[in-house]
This record gives structure tokens, sequence and C-alpha cells, in this order.
């Protein structure tokens, strides 16, 4: 038997490390995290869903070379693309970061709740969030909002001040009078401008970030099968001194970065 587990985390540029650092938090020992970062074509939040699942594909096929137990779905706009027969076809266990946030907030959301959704284009397009949510029948109200300028503002590395309190200001205002009982932050990125988005709305809205959920649902999985302490490779296509800046000023730590080419088109 293999004496570690190794987990595979994608998203298409630094979103989803708000995901890894929660799993790194989370299970703390005897994982081989492998995180993939397709910065060299990031943003996928408005691309052509057929070349999402190609450049889905080329990761899950990197992930089968590094023979990777299972795979985290570090990427709304991916989860949201993906088919039933795409995630059956891994031969792994593939976890969803749609799905558990669903289900949690579904299962513990007071009756006559309202949501707000914010997410990427392609995400609200494929509407996910909202169809499953309305399954339950404690939301009076869904509302969902595409928010294009975030992904390219956070991975340029601009996660605070008056440029970022002005583009939140200007998706937020549509949420003004609905003073929602929920904000779901429906793409990994927005955890980075978390403080400002909650400037703008009222203290009662209780911001989700589904990193939380999915993190949930791979400890419950997870069955730990050595002490020795986590590792992580980061793979990106991009610009690898970039990505290791950002993994300093976020992890706080300076991390080896290897860069892949996945055929970037
Ligand atoms: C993006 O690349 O547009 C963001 C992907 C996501 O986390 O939904």
């Amino acid at each position: 038997m293999r004496s570690r587990l190794r987990i595979g985390v994608f998203d298409s540029g630094i979103g989803g490390l708000t995901v890894l650092k929660r799993l790194v938090e989370t299970l703390p020992e005897g994982v081989s995290f492998h995180y993939f970062a397709d910065t060299a074509r990031v943003p996928y939040g408005s691309k052509p869903v057929e070349t999402l699942r190609r450049y889905v594909r080329e990761i899950f096929d990197l992930f089968a070379h590094l023979n990777v137990d299972a795979i985290v779905t570090a990427c709304n706009t991916s989860d949201s693309i993906l088919t039933q027969s795409d995630k059956a076809e891994l031969g792994v266990p593939y976890f969803s970061i749609i799905d558990p946030t669903v289900r949690r907030i579904g299962e513990s959301a007071p009756g006559n709740s309202t949501v707000a959704i914010i997410a990427t284009e392609n995400t609200v397009k494929k509407s996910l969030y909202l169809r499953k949510l309305f399954r339950y029948e404690s939301f009076s109200k869904i509302v969902q909002k595409a928010c294009p300028l975030f992904v390219p503002l956070i991975e340029e590395g601009i996660w605070e001040g008056e440029i970022v309190d002005s583009i939140v200001k200007y998706y937020l205002n549509d949420f003004a009078e609905i003073e929602p009982d929920f904000m779901i932050l429906g793409c990994t990125h927005y955890p980075f401008i978390k403080n400002s988005i909650e400037r703008f709305l009222p203290s009662k809205t209780k911001v989700v970030d589904p990193s939380e959920y999915i993190v949930r649902d791979v400890a419950d999985w997870a069955t730990i099968l050595s002490p020795e302490p986590s590792t992580v490779d980061y793979y990106v296509s991009g610009n690898t001194r970039i990505f290791q800046d950002i993994l300093k000023r976020y992890l706080g730590r300076f991390e080896n970065v290897k860069g892949v080419d996945l055929n970037v088109t």
C-alpha cells in the first residue's frame, strides 16, 4: 500500500489557494498535495465551454500522470462546465465545490431566506448554485451576478484599496435593496477581496466561502496513511516567479514551483 495519500487540487490560477490553504490546515499529516494553476490561460470565467473542457481534461491528464488518489476542483467555473461523464471517467474520487456548499446552506438556512451569488460569467450561465438551491424549500429569493473584473484584478495581486472598493461597489450595488441573508462567493478567487465585499453588505448578510464545505467533504473521505507532515508541489502553466511571489505573500512561505506546458494555446 502507498504510504502517502496524493491529492490533486486545481484552479485557473491563484484562487484555488484559498481551498488549498484550508486543506493543508484541516488535513495536517500524511498528504502529498499537487496544486495546479493554469496561470497561462486564466481567466476561465468567460471562455467558451468546449475550450474549458479541453483545458480541464489536460489538467486531469497531468493528475493521472502524477498518480493522484483524488481530485479537488478548487474552481467553480470548471465544476460548473464539467459533465457527469467527465467526472465518472476519472477513475478517482472527484470533489465538487458547488455540491457540498448547496447541501450545507440548503440544510441549515431558515425558511424564507434570501441568497445572492456572485461568480464568473460561465458559473452564472450554468446556474448550478441557483438551480440546486431552489430544490430546498428554505429560499424565497435567489439572485446571481457575474463579476468578470474580479479575477483579473486578484490575479494581478490587487486585493485591497480604492480600486477594489470601487469595483466591488459597482457590482454589489444591485444587491442593496435585497439585503440578502447569504452571499455565496461563487469563485475561489473572491475570498482574497472578502474584506472589501463585507464592507458593502448589510451586517446581517452571512458571507459564504465554499472552500469551507469542500474541505469538510475531503476530510471526511481522507484516510491518513502516514504521520509525516504534508507536502505541497506546485505546477503552473504561466510565470513561475510571479506565482512564487503570490505564495510568499498569501501563505507567508517561499515554495518550489515547477513550470508545466499543457499544450498552452
Ligand atoms: C476564472 O478563471 O475566471 C475563475 C475561475 C473560478 O474559480 O471560477
